[in-house]
């Protein structure tokens, strides 16, 4: 190289810069590959037996979203459970205002260990319960305050598990959507921070109501 001709170490220099755009070109699939990896090793394991269309991937609640769905919670006591509970900033917040047993169900270990590391640096640890379990496998008919945030394509489906499990006098509390056939008793906040509460024994007596209007309709039609 040190004998190279001018020419040469133009040349070298042209195939340099062809080899650039090569290297480009891997660092965009090494970096394609990185991400691949990450999502499957850190955000879906647990997820491999649960049909496409009921993954929801993670994504945290706001601290806004926390005090707001707090807020709904104000008055009730008893136990409380978040179906998916992520990095468990909801069950320690609800243990912290006295909820007792405080429970998160969620398919992702590592949410799981990072929410028991929430909660022992918070000095809790211990005192609130994560548990690695598909939230559509978990028996609800004990739970008097339920809280979800999950994507809007399972709530149809969730809620009708709700329907079925709840005691009458279970209280529902959903972040961000809102389940689409039910009524809230109340809401709090706005935007992408609101928060709706919904009575058990409400969405039982509406859906029987709108089970009698149906029948009704039926019959005049006939
Ligand atoms: C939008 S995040 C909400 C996290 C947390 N509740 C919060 O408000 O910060 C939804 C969480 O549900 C979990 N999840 C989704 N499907 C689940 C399932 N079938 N069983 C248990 N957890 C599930 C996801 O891993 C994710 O952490």
């Amino acid at each position: 190289m040190d004998d190279a001709t001018p020419e040469e170490v133009l040349a070298d220099f042209k195939g340099d810069r062809r080899l650039g755009g090569w290297g480009v070109a891997q660092i965009a699939a090494g970096t394609g590959l990185a991400v691949y990896a990450m999502w499957v090793g850190i955000l879906q394991p647990g997820f491999r037996k649960v049909p496409l269309r009921l993954q929801v991937p993670y994504l945290p609640a706001s601290k806004t979203q926390v005090h707001n769905v707090m807020r709904l919670l104000r008055g009730r006591q008893g136990g409380l459970v978040d179906l998916g509970s992520g990095d468990g900033r909801i069950v320690l917040e609800a243990h912290c205002q006295g909820f007792t047993p405080a429970v998160g169900y969620e398919l992702n270990p590592w949410l799981v260990r990072l929410a028991h590391f929430h909660a022992w640096r918070a000095g809790h640890h211990g005192k609130v319960s994560y548990r690695r379990e598909d939230l559509w496998k978990v028996d609800l008919s004990k739970c008097k305050n339920v809280t979800v945030f999950l994507a809007p394509s399972v709530l149809p489906l969730l809620q009708e598990k709700l329907q079925a499990e709840l005691p009458d006098d279970a209280l529902v509390v959903a972040g961000r959507f809102p389940f689409p056939d039910w009524t809230p008793c109340r809401t709090e906040g706005h935007g992408v921070d609101r928060a709706w509460a919904y009575s058990m024994q409400a969405q039982r007596q509406y859906a029987c109501k709108r089970k009698d209007m149906l029948s009704q309709e039926t019959l005049s039609v006939n």
